[in-house]
């Protein structure tokens, strides 16, 4: 078997990469001596993330979680831009394993109390800001308002929820209710309140539904920012996701809050904040239950 053969075998585990909306943009063109990810225009989100920020950071962290697959098989392997993953000198050095990957997940419930430790933050490197969850409370419902009261975007996030476990995507992408860790209820009223969508807003049913994330941020927790650093943002979010899985180590998971970079006046007041270009927002802590595995579409039939 060659290097691209052994990879391929194990494109389930690679597929399991993070990407916004679970959208899975990435597509993989398998040659005799590289691999070439590519992007799924259909799988991009142009209405909620138009300067493509965040399908960069997902390519980025499609590419990371690539080689951490590669090294573990003891493949020597490397990424080039492009992005292409092609033959290298030596293994790619990670300390992290192909059950790191597996066992990745965002966790969106409640975190238990207490702020980031120091020294862990500290382990992470630069390039990284805190902030105390309680400081940005009245940011999140200015950007959740923002979101669900912005036609595209609002319907750009309708046409990736999976609401109901009878949809017929639930098990291949998406955000089902159960990653949203919503209630019957509340899944059925967002399901109903996106669906009459033009009259919901009108109605000011969006203030409501962005209310619902108010208590998020209500408790003395941490948020992280992922800073640009001069690299690419493909760059970026290789680094996002090593950060993600260095706080899984120490039994921390992520949420990331990306409407406040999306919604222009709080991103504007986080680059006051941090006085620096954020990539990427999320709440650090650990969860007070165990998160679902999200769905995942099927490996490229070969
Ligand atoms: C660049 C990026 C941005 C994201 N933004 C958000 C977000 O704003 N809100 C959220 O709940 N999840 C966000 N996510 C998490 C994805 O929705 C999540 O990775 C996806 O649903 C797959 O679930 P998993 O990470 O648990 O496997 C983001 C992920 C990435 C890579």
């Amino acid at each position: 078997m060659t290097w691209v053969e052994q990879l391929r075998a194990h494109e389930a585990v690679f597929r399991r990469a993070p990407s916004a909306h679970n959208t899975q943009p990435w597509q993989l063109e398998y040659h005799a001596d590289e691999v070439a990810v590519t992007v799924d225009p259909a799988r991009s989100l142009p209405d909620s993330d138009p300067t493509g920020r965040d399908l960069d950071l997902g390519i980025g962290a499609f590419v990371e979680t690539c080689l951490i697959v590669s090294a573990g098989l003891g493949l020597a392997v490397t990424a080039v831009p492009g992005p292409r993953l092609v033959p290298a000198a030596k293994v790619y050095s990670t300390p992290f394993t192909i059950a790191d990957v597996e066992a990745r997940r965002v966790a969106r419930g409640r975190y238990a109390p207490g702020p980031l430790d120091p020294a862990v933050l500290a382990e992470l490197g630069p390039g990284l800001a805190h902030v105390p969850a309680r400081e940005l409370v009245r940011d999140l419902a200015v950007a959740d308002r923002w979101m669900f009261g912005t036609p595209a975007v609002a319907l750009e996030l309708r046409d990736w929820l999976r609401l109901d476990p009878r949809h017929p995507r639930y098990h291949l992408d998406g955000l089902t209710d159960r990653a949203l860790v919503l209630s019957r209820f509340e899944a059925r009223f967002l399901a109903t309140a996106l669906h009459a969508y033009p009259v919901t807003r009108r109605l000011g049913l969006a203030t409501l539904l962005a209310t619902s994330g108010r208590s998020l941020l209500r408790y003395d927790g941490s948020v992280l920012v992922l800073l640009a650093d001069g690299t690419d943002r493909v760059t970026a979010g290789r680094r996002l996701l090593r950060t993600w899985l260095a706080l899984a180590r120490h039994g921390l998971a992520v949420h990331p809050l990306s409407q406040l970079l999306d919604c222009p006046q709080t991103a504007a007041r986080l680059t006051d904040r941090i006085g620096g270009r954020p990539l990427a927002v999320f709440r650090v802590g650990r969860p007070l239950a165990e998160p679902i595995r999200s769905a995942r579409l099927p490996a490229q039939v070969h």
